[in-house]
C-alpha cells in the first residue's frame, strides 16, 4: 500500500518506518525543513532506540521516502495518515488543534483523486476526526473523502517494539475506512478494535487517562508509606498480584511527564467540562502529579537540613523517562526550576537528553554522571537510566563533598547504599 504520513516526529516517524519495514511504500513529510534534511540522509532528528536502522533500511529499499510540506505528490498515495503534534494550549490546558487544522486545509487544498482516505493519529478531543471529515467534503467537493481514527498507542523509547507488537490497533471509520486500515496493518498480530471514531478518539484518551492515574495512586500511596514506615514496594506487589489490577504503571516516582499524559488528561478533563460533567476525578489526577514534585522537594530540604540556599545539587536524568531524548513536560525540569528559585547550585547529567535551551548558565551541564556528583552536597535521581542503575557508588562518596543522595526513582537498594555510609532517601520505602 502507499501511504503518506503528515508530520515526521516521534509518531509520524516510527510509524513511517515500521510501515516501510512492513512492506508498504511511504512518505513522509514535514514542515520542518530541517528535518527533512536530516531524514532524507538517514538521521533521526531524536533518539529513539531502533528507528533510525529502520530509517536507513527504508531509504536503501526504496520504501521510504520524505518531502518538505504537503503539495499534490499526496495524490499518488492511497491514504494520508496525519500525525502532527497536539500540544496543550497555553491559555486554558485544552489541546491546541491549530497543525491538525492546518493539515486539514492542506490536504483539501492538494488532493484531486475522486475518492481519498485520511486517518488520523494524533490524539485530539472527541468529534476532531467527524470535523475533519466534514470540513474537507464541503471545502473539496470533488474528491469523496473517507476520514478515520486511529489513534496511536506507542511508548518513547520502545516506539518500535509497541507498533510492531502492540496489545491491540484502534480503528474508528465507516467500512472504507476500516478495510483499508486492515490492509495497512494485515502483518501485525493482535487484537483490531473497529468501532465508531468517536469511541476510537474516547479509548485512546481514557487509556491514557487510567494509566497516569495509576501513577498518582502510587504517587500518592507513596507518599502515606513515607508517613507510616510502610513499604511502597511490597504494597504495589502485593496490589498488583490482583489479577483484576496487574501489576503495571504502579511504580512511584518524580511523577509523570512526557508530551502526552499531562496533556491528556486535561484533554479528557477539558471533554469532562464541555458537558457540565463533574471533573473531579481527573482533577485529581493532575493535581497529585503536580504536588509529587513538591513532596520530592521537601525530601531534598529533609535529606539536606532545611535550606538548600547555596549547596550544591547533583541532579542524574533530564529525559522524562529513560531511552529517550525528549524532555517534554520532563519533572527534572520542574524539579530543577525550584531548586534554582530555592537558591540552590545545580549540575545535571543525562547519557541523551539536554536542558540547555531552558536553563543555558543558570546550571553546570555534565558530561560525564561523576563529573557532575564532584563537589555535590546531594544526588538526585529524578531518571531511572541503567547507567545510574550500575554506578560505582563508592566513587559517587568520594567525589561527593557530603554522601547523601535522594532516589527519586527507587532505584537503589536501600540496604547495601546505607551500608556504605550514604544517608539515602527514596520513595515510599524506609
Ligand atoms: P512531534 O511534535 O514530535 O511531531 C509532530 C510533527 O508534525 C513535527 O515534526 C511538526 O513539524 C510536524 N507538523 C506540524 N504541522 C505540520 C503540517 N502542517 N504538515 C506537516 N508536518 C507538520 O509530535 P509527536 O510526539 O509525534 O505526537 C504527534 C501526535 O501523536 C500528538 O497528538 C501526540 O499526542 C500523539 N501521540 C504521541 C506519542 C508519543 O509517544 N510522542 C504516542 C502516541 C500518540
Ligand atoms: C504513554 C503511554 O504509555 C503510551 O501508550 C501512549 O501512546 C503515549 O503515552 C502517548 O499517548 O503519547 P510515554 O509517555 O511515551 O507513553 O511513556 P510511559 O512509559 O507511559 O511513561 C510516561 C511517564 O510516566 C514517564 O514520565 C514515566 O516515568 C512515568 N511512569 C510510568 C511512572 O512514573 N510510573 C510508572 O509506573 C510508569
Amino acid at each position: 500500500m502507499k501511504v503518506y504520513i503528515i508530520g515526521c516526529g516521534y509518531v509520524g516517524l516510527v510509524t513511517g518506518a515500521c510501515l516501510a519495514k512492513l512492506g508498504h511504500e511511504v512518505c513522509g513529510v514535514d514542515v520542518d525543513k530541517r528535518k527533512i534534511e536530516m531524514l532524507k540522509q538517514g538521521k533521526a532528528p531524536f533518539y529513539e532506540p531502533g528507528v533510525e536502522e529502520l530509517l536507513r533500511a527504508g531509504i536503501r529499499k526504496g520504501k521510504l521516502f520524505f518531502r518538505h510540506g504537503i503539495d499534490e505528490v499526496i495524490n499518488n498515495y492511497d491514504l494520508a495518515i496525519i500525525a502532527v503534534g497536539t500540544p496543550e494550549r497555553e491559555k486554558d490546558g485544552g489541546p491546541d488543534l491549530f497543525y491538525v487544522s492546518q493539515t486539514a486545509k492542506e490536504i483539501a487544498q492538494h488532493v484531486t483523486k475522486k475518492e481519498f482516505f485520511v486517518v488520523g493519529k494524533s490524539t485530539v478531543p472527541i468529534g476532531t476526526t467527524r470535523r475533519i471529515e466534514e470540513f474537507l467534503r464541503s471545502n473539496n467537493p470533488n474528491t469523496k473523502f473517507h476520514v478515520g481514527s486511529n489513534p496511536e498507542t506507542l511508548r518513547e523509547g520502545s516506539a518500535v517494539q509497541d507498533f510492531m507488537k502492540p496489545d491491540r490497533i484502534i480503528i474508528g471509520g465507516g467500512k472504507g475506512v476500516c478495510d483499508i486500515l486492515e490492509r495497512l496493518y494485515e502483518k501485525i498480530d493482535c487484537p483490531k478494535i473497529v468501532t465508531d471514531v468517536e469511541s476510537a478518539e474516547l479509548i485512546k484518551l481514557v487509556a491514557n487517562f487510567m494509566l497516569a492515574q495509576r501513577i498518582s495512586t502510587a504517587n500518592m500511596v507513596a507518599r502515606i508509606c513515607d508517613c507510616t514506615s510502610a513499604n511502597i514496594e511490597s504494597v504495589m506487589h502485593g496490589v498488583g498480584l490482583d489479577g483484576r489490577i496487574g501489576p503495571s504503571f504502579l511504580q512511584p516516582g518524580v511523577g509523570f511527564g512526557g508530551s502526552c499524559f499531562p496533556k491528556d488528561v486535561k484533554n479528557i478533563l477539558k471533554i469532562a467540562e464541555h458537558y457540565y460533567l463533574p471533573k473531579r476525578l481527573f482533577d485529581s489526577v493532575i493535581q497529585t502529579n503536580e504536588d509529587q514534585i513538591g513532596w520530592i522537594i521537601r525530601k531534598i530540604e529533609k535529606t539536606a537540613g532545611l535550606t538548600l540556599r547555596n549547596l550544591t545539587i547533583a541532579v542524574w536524568g533530564l529525559s522524562f523517562k529513560p531511552e529517550t531524548d525528549d524532555t517534554r513536560e520532563a519533572p527534572s525540569k520542574k524539579i530543577i526550576r525550584q531548586l534554582l528559585e530555592e537558591k540552590a547550585r545545580v549540575k545535571v547529567f543525562d547519557p541523551i537528553a539536554n536542558v540547555k535551551n531552558e536553563f543555558g548558565e543558570k546550571i553546570t551541564h555534565c558530561t560525564d554522571m561523576y563529573e557532575a556528583v564532584k563537589g555535590a552536597e546531594i544526588l538526585l535521581v529524578v531518571t531511572e537510566w541503567d547507567c545510574f542503575r550500575d554506578a560505582d557508588l563508592s566513587k559517587v562518596k568520594e567525589l561527593m563533598e557530603t554522601p547523601k543522595i535522594v532516589d527519586g526513582r527507587n532505584i537503589f537498594d536501600s540496604k547495601k547504599v546505607r551500608s556504605l555510609g550514604f544517608k539515602y532517601k527514596s520513595v515510599g520505602r524506609p
